[in-house]
């Protein structure tokens, strides 16, 4: 099926940078209730984004990976592969974190300090999911655009 920008990108494909973008803004926003130390709505947010992560893999970049795997693993020399490696690793990375992240905070809900205790893990969380949304958005310019 067509996708929504009028290049050569399917729908699921443009549905899923949607996904990406929102995403982006909804990790800003959880930041930014962070510095306000809104902490419970912080945690929230991490959480619809670690969903939101988890459907687009499952939904679209899974799918996509497998049908597309033979290229992926052969045509290194290509940068649109080696951007989405560069996606893709970081963004598994951090999909798995922030699962554990939102998973024992959501365990015990009511213990904030036990999540302050994890700053560093979140740093980490975040960092490899900004390279991931960069390379992301980088590999649809790349194969699409
Ligand atoms: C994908 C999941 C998450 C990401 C990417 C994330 C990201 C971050 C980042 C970048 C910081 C700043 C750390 C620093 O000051 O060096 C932070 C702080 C914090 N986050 Fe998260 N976070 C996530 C999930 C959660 C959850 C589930 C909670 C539980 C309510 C939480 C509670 C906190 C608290 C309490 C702080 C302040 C720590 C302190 O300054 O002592 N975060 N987070």
């Amino acid at each position: 099926m067509t996708g929504i920008f009028g290049n050569s990108a399917l729908l699921q494909t443009d549905i899923n940078l949607i996904l990406q973008v929102i995403m982006v803004i909804v990790i800003v926003i959880g930041l930014v209730y962070k510095s306000k130390r809104k902490f419970k709505r912080h945690g929230e947010l991490m959480g619809i984004a670690v969903v939101l992560h988890i459907l687009s893999l499952f939904a679209v970049m899974l799918p996509s990976f497998n049908d597309g795997y033979d290229y992926f693993t052969t045509a290194t020399s290509d940068l649109g592969v080696q951007t989405t490696w560069i996606h893709a690793a970081p963004g598994a990375t951090a999909m798995i974190l922030g699962i554990v992240l939102v998973a024992t905070w959501a365990l015990r809900p009511t213990n904030i300090a036990a999540c302050s205790k994890k700053k560093r893990l979140m740093d980490i969380t975040t960092l490899l999911w900004s390279i991931s949304l960069i390379f992301g958005i980088a590999t649809y310019i790349l194969f699409y655009v």
